[in-house]
């Protein structure tokens, strides 16, 4: 009988708070699914600004994912700029730092998280709800009246409720 070899352990992935020595490879990485179509694209000066909104996971001393958590009011946040290294997804990655920035929601008070996404199916095993875009009027006076894609969004929103 054929002794089937044993597979090597994955390394380990943490995730912790982005810092500035991130954002260079945050920014690799939303712009690599950007020319892809799977997200908007990210500017470095943008990413510096808000790099305290992030989340990144890491392997061996590489980001290997990233994600945002982005507050409009006391009670909505939006859960921004998710990305996973490719290669490196299907293992937990991305629903875990989703799971961070819900977290820090609640941890926060806020009690509504929402995102704009192409992964329904990815966000809807996470509790959210497709919505109507027309319910999140925080999101499109904010960004959507300047996002060159308005007239022609493919984008769904989702919603969900934290618990305490
Ligand atoms: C979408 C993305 C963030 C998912 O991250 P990931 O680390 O590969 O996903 P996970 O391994 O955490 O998957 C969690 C669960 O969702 C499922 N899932 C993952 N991607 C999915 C998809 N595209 N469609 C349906 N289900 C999906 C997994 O099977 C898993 O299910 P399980 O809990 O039953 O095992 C990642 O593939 C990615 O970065 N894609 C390109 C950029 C992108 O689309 N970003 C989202 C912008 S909003």
């Amino acid at each position: 009988m054929a002794i089937s070899p044993v597979p090597a352990p994955q390394p380990q992935v943490t995730e912790r708070r982005a810092t500035v020595r991130d954002v260079p490879a945050m920014f690799r990485l939303i712009n690599h699914w950007a020319d892809q179509r799977q997200m908007l694209p990210k500017a470095l000066h943008t990413l510096c600004n808000t790099v305290r909104d992030f989340w990144v996971a890491e392997e061996s001393g590489e980001v290997v994912g990233c994600c945002g958590l982005r507050i409009y009011t006391e009670d909505l946040a939006e859960v921004c700029s998710l990305a996973v290294a490719p290669g490196k997804q299907g293992r937990g990655i991305g629903q875990s730092l989703v799971k961070c920035c819900h977290g820090e929601a609640r941890a926060m008070g806020i009690r509504r998280v929402f995102a704009l996404t192409y992964q329904v199916a990815f966000f809807e095993r996470l509790g959210y709800r497709i919505v109507d875009m027309d319910s999140l009027p925080e999101k499109v006076w904010r960004d959507c009246v300047n996002c060159p894609f308005l007239d022609n969004c493919n984008e769904t929103a989702m919603i969900r409720e934290l618990g305490a």
